[in-house]
């Protein structure tokens, strides 16, 4: 990780976002909370935020604004200055971090880090703001290739690395490399982002920075990155965390086939691996194989069930027998003996699912 010569570097997050296509683990948590290989999503992120030289943030919140404060504090505990600003009714991206900026300190010439809250990336985020710096550009956008651009902000760039269009979901995408949702902005560009306004930063501000001819540059590399917006993608977040793919300072314990929380209680006779994190005081009885799959605080994964790449909310219990793939049970919802949810199934909370109500069968 490259040196920064800023120690008081300052960065916006964003995250007041509703999660909507977490549903229902968003219901009654934010998404940049959610347990994640044992931590709130964000305690990753804050982290590395400080190893890469970031001193101060300000959370841009909206959703459930008043969780994040009693989360995070101050933010001594991770060597960091936080301050919150809260949007009443969400400003879009760019409206929340030109709301956000009234709690900047910084000049109009020094750089802000802006990162987008659901962000899980290995990039070098100090020397993006070097190069940032070094070619005086009014934003740099960090930029990854994914195989389905249309999901993201597809960005095209020249050879020189200056970004050509920015192109947000668009359905013909012209190149796989897309905004990776980490920027560096010089402040008095954020300065000129309509105050108290809903505005996109994605279709509205980085275009138009583009069309007025403003060096909008693009920070590409190959490190490790998701956005873990969806279930699927949330659970191979912490997954991916807890086998080590992706280093973090917040990881609770030695990185590893599986990560147990304080009074998590694995029986002998159980198979648990994949990176799979198991709650606290969470129960896997004898023959339960679990793999790859996030368990809430105090669940129950009973005797011979099987779990793989999904997430059991808190306190929720999956009985003997019952087989989940890629599913997501809400809190304390109770998956009955002999059902069979997979591909995207989701239970809502505290939802009771009676023996075998659902199987899906191949030999029918
Ligand atoms: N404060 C605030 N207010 N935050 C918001 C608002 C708002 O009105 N709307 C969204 N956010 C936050 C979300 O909480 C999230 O952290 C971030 O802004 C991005 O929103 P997402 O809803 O996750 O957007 P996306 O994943 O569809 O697309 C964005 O990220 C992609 C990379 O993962 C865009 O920036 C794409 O261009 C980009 O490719
Ligand atoms: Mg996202």
């Amino acid at each position: 990780m490259t040196e920064t010569s800023l120690p008081e570097l300052e960065a916006i997050l964003l995250v007041g976002g509703r999660g909507t296509r977490l549903r229902p683990l968003t219901l009654g948590t934010p998404k940049p909370l959610l347990p994640t290989a044992g931590v709130p999503f964000l305690a990753h992120q804050l982290t590395q935020a400080r190893q890469a030289g970031v001193r101060r943030i300000v959370f841009a919140t909206s959703y459930r604004a008043e969780m994040f404060r009693e989360a995070f504090g101050d933010g001594s505990a991770f060597g960091l200055t936080l301050e919150y600003m809260t949007e009443e009714t969400p400003l879009g991206t760019g409206g929340a971090i030109r709301n956000a900026a009234q709690a900047l300190t910084c000049g109009p010439d020094a750089p802000v880090l802006v990162l987008n809250g659901d962000i899980l990336s290995g990039h070098d985020t100090a020397d993006q703001v070097a190069r940032h710096i070094a070619r005086r550009a009014a934003v740099t956008l960090h930029l990854t290739e994914v195989e389905d651009p249309s999901r993201f902000g597809c960005v095209p760039t020249d050879d020189e690395g200056r970004v050509t269009a920015f192109l947000e979901k668009t359905p013909n995408p012209v190149t796989n490399r897309i905004n990776a949702g980490c920027y560096v902005f010089t402040r008095s560009v954020i300065d000129t982002i309509p105050q108290g306004e809903v505005v996109s930063v994605e279709r509205e501000t980085f275009p138009g920075l583009i069309e007025s001819g403003a060096l909008v540059l693009g920070y590409a590399d190959s490190a490790y990155w998701l956005d873990v917006g969806t279930p699927a993608a949330f659970v191979k977040g912490s997954r991916d965390l807890v086998l080590g793919r992706l280093a973090s300072p917040a990881l609770p314990g030695p990185v590893g086939e599986l990560l147990a929380l304080p009074g998590a209680v694995i029986s002998p006779e159980a198979k648990v691996d994949g990176g799979t994190t198991v709650g606290a005081r969470a129960v896997v009885e004898s023959g339960a194989q679990v793999s790859g799959s996030v368990l809430g605080d105090d669940s129950v994964v009973c005797s011979g069930a099987t779990v793989t790449d999904s997430v059991v909310g808190p306190g929720a219990r999956i009985a003997s027998g019952a087989v989940l793939r890629d599913a997501v049970i809400g809190d304390g919802a109770v998956v009955g003996p002999g059902n069979e949810l997979l591909a995207g199934s989701r239970l809502w909370p505290g939802v009771t699912l009676p023996e075998c109500a659902i199987r899906f069968s191949s030999d029918v």
